[in-house]
């Protein structure tokens, strides 16, 4: 069966840690894959989320399987997180959520939701460029994908007329791929006007936004990011988000993200929650509890939730941080990342920042002084301490002044 199956590259970015972890060096840098470290560079476990851990050992009495939906209290407390307490439309039963493994579980329950179910045949748009397993999601479920222009390497920012051109393209009921907040891999998102010009885009074209919203809280705090998403959802009559707990409560390898669909009608929402159901159980059943009945203890107890709000804003502001010092880094041994100057990695948004650095370039921080960056030149800013920023920015002068 298996005589002739050719071997596949590896992963873009947990590849990356694959070949970090073979490198024997000392003082490696990884600055790959999304996840957030402290100033130890280690990826912590949350305080609230420890403390969560132990009161759910304590009064856990049985294991027994979740329903398809996941856990309800998580599942109703990750809509309002996401949506707001107040929200009409959810209120009139416009909306349905689910508990998936992940904000990945999510995208891909979504895609096979639109494949199976959307009439008249989706296509999916998707940004240039994006995180690498969007295409791969949505392509498994059996949708064409289409680009979209998004990031523009001479202005180092948004291609934001280059983006509505291309997507004039799109046919009514075609899913538009819009990352909530944070964009991977660039760091570079929508100003509040142009969120505003979008969201009547979107409806004037009758396109449906798809929103990955795994960073909510890593650009300016959880109310504010969600900001783009509420918009869509008071404006559009139909629109998927994708969320995640895995970075805002660090909670990466628990699997636990939801997907939130709002539709036109109750009865077109319970409609879709019914096939929703069917995915999911063809797929993986029903989700693990774990880490859905630790957000829900946080977020329902007033105190682990300013807890868990302030904990979260120290590691928005460790980041931030780190951008001033790797700019400050560079500026100082006369480092352009950009012929603008560094600046721009202080305006960009969450974990990522579109550096500038060329593939070749990533490659020799590889090899010669066990820097693990993206080939993309997507680095990752949590990845960055104390510790290692000065070393770290005497490799970039050496690779980029070569
Ligand atoms: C990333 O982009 O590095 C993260 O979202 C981790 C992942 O799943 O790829």
């Amino acid at each position: 069966m298996f005589e002739k199956v050719a071997t596949a590259p590896p992963d873009a970015i947990f590849g990356l840690n694959d070949l970090m972890a073979r490198d024997r060096r000392e003082g490696k840098i990884n600055l790959g894959a999304g996840v957030y470290k402290d100033e130890q560079g280690k990826t912590p476990v949350m305080q609230v989320v420890q403390e969560a851990e132990s009161r759910l050992l304590e009064k856990q009495a049985s294991k027994s399987y979740l329903p398809i939906e996941g856990l309800a209290s998580y599942d109703r407390l990750v809509a309002e997180l996401i949506l707001g307490t107040q929200h009409s439309r959810w209120q009139r039963g416009e909306g349905v959520v689910v508990q998936t493994p992940g904000g990945t579980g999510a995208l891909r329950v979504a895609a096979d939701l639109v494949a199976g179910h959307a009439e008249p045949r989706s296509k999916v748009w998707i940004s240039t460029p994006t995180w690498p397993n969007h295409p791969k999601v949505f392509a498994s479920a059996g949708l064409e994908i289409r680009n979209y222009r998004y990031f523009d390497a001479a202005r180092n920012g948004l291609g934001f007329d280059a983006m509505m051109e291309d997507l004039e393209q799109g046919s009514a009921g075609d899913l538009v791929v819009l990352h909530g907040c944070c964009h991977n891999p660039t760091g570079v998102d929508l100003s509040a006007e142009q969120q505003v010009v979008m969201v009547d885009f979107l409806a004037q074209r009758r396109l449906v936004p798809m929103v990955d919203f795994a960073y909510q809280g890593f650009a300016f705090g959880v109310e504010e990011d969600a900001a783009w998403l509420r918009l869509m959802t008071e404006r559009l009559p139909e629109v998927l988000v994708a969320s995640s707990s895995s970075k805002n409560f660090g909670l990466y390898n628990e699997r636990v993200g939801a997907l939130t669909v709002l539709a036109e009608s109750p009865k077109a929402s319970a409609a879709v929650l019914s096939q929703i159901k069917q995915v999911v159980r063809a797929n993986y059943s029903n989700p693990p509890n774990h880490g859905a009945a630790v957000v829900a203890m946080v977020l329902s107890d007033s105190d682990l939730r300013q807890r868990w709000l302030a904990e979260l804003a120290q590691m928005r502001q460790r980041i931030q941080d780190m951008r001033r010092r790797l700019t400050a880094g560079l500026d100082a041994r006369g480092v352009r990342l950009h012929a603008d100057g560094n600046g721009f990695i202080n305006q960009q948004n969450g974990m990522f920042s579109y550096s500038g650095l060329t593939r070749s370039q990533v490659h020799a921080l590889r090899q010669r002084f066990a820097v693990y960056a993206m080939d993309s030149g997507r680095i990752n800013v949590a990845g960055i301490t104390s510790s290692n920023v000065e070393p770290l920015c005497d490799a970039v002068a050496a690779v980029v002044q070569d």
